[in-house]
């Protein structure tokens, strides 16, 4: 794909008016996609669809509360009627939270549910036909708790594994028009964890633990989800694409005891 070229296509990022989301959809309007700004706030959402658009891009903002089926179906029912083929969905909303697994309550295990995987299923369900009409890609954000779970995060990892699941079906079903990939970030700066950003010594621990030696951004995230919307990815389907800096290659029982024998 020429960057410089304008497409005529579209390209919905869902939870798109804050850090991963909104790097993805700045990421691929330079690619020359119109893209959609999906989120469940508005207002943020159209700032970044008319920042977007001041830039020369393509962009327009639709508020959409991904864990409700009727939203995601008039979301992508306008797309169908106003906008340029849809080519690419990036399922990227998604909410978590850290506490003891016994002390989550029900309502908080469902909205995790709802937003992570129901939101998935919701826009993987109302894109089918666009998607497989012009063939296009998907790319899901799961976690790499969903591999590697953390301790405080049990409905999050659970449903981010739902998420890696869910990719693997999809693929199955919709190959060879329709190719689906997921995405696992690490720590990546952003809002979501606001929190640990306000402290600098766990900043630097999180640093020393990644391989890479610093955290990941949401560009580091944008950049590989272009790349498996882009026809470059053509014989790829299917996939969890971990997006840590390494920190997850670690044998966390043994290397620190052979980093030290190693001097
Ligand atoms: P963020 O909190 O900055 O952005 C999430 C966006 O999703 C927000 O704009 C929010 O309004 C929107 N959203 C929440 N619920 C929604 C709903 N029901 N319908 C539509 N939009 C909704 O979070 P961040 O960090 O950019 O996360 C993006 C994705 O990446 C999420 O799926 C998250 O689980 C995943 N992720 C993030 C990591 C990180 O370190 N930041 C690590 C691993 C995964």
């Amino acid at each position: 794909m020429n960057p410089t070229e304008q497409h005529d296509t579209t390209v919905v990022v869902t939870g798109a008016a804050s850090g991963i989301g909104a790097a993805t959809a700045e990421h691929l309007a330079g690619l020359g996609h119109h893209v959609v700004v999906a989120d469940r706030r508005a207002n943020p959402a159209e700032e970044v669809a008319r920042e977007l658009t001041s830039r020369g891009h393509r962009s327009s903002a639709a508020k959409c509360d991904v864990a409700d089926a009727r939203s995601v179906d008039a979301l992508f029912a306008r797309v169908a009627e106003e906008l340029p083929p849809l080519v690419g969905l990036v399922n990227n909303a998604g909410v978590g939270n850290l506490k003891p697994l016994e002390a989550y309550t029900p309502s908080e295990v469902d909205l995790i549910w709802s937003v992570n995987v129901s939101g998935t299923y919701n826009c993987l369900r109302s894109a089918a036909p666009l998607l497989r009409r012009n063939e296009g890609a998907v790319v899901n954000v799961a976690s790499v708790s969903a591999v590697h779970p953390t301790r405080g995060e049990a409905p999050y990892s659970a449903a981010k594994a739902a998420v890696v699941a869910l990719t693997a079906s999809a693929a199955l079903e919709w190959a060879p028009e329709v190719r689906v990939n997921c995405v696992s970030p690490g720590f990546i700066r952003t809002p979501l964890n606001d929190l640990l950003a306000t402290n600098e010594e766990w900043l630097e621990g999180i640093r020393e633990r990644t391989p890479a030696g610093r955290l990941g951004t949401p560009r580091d995230v944008a950049e590989t989800v272009a790349f498996l919307l882009s026809d470059a990815s053509a014989y790829v389907t299917g996939q969890n694409l971990v997006i840590d800096g390494g920190s997850a290659l670690t044998n966390a029982q043994m290397d620190p005891l052979f980093t030290e024998l190693l001097g």
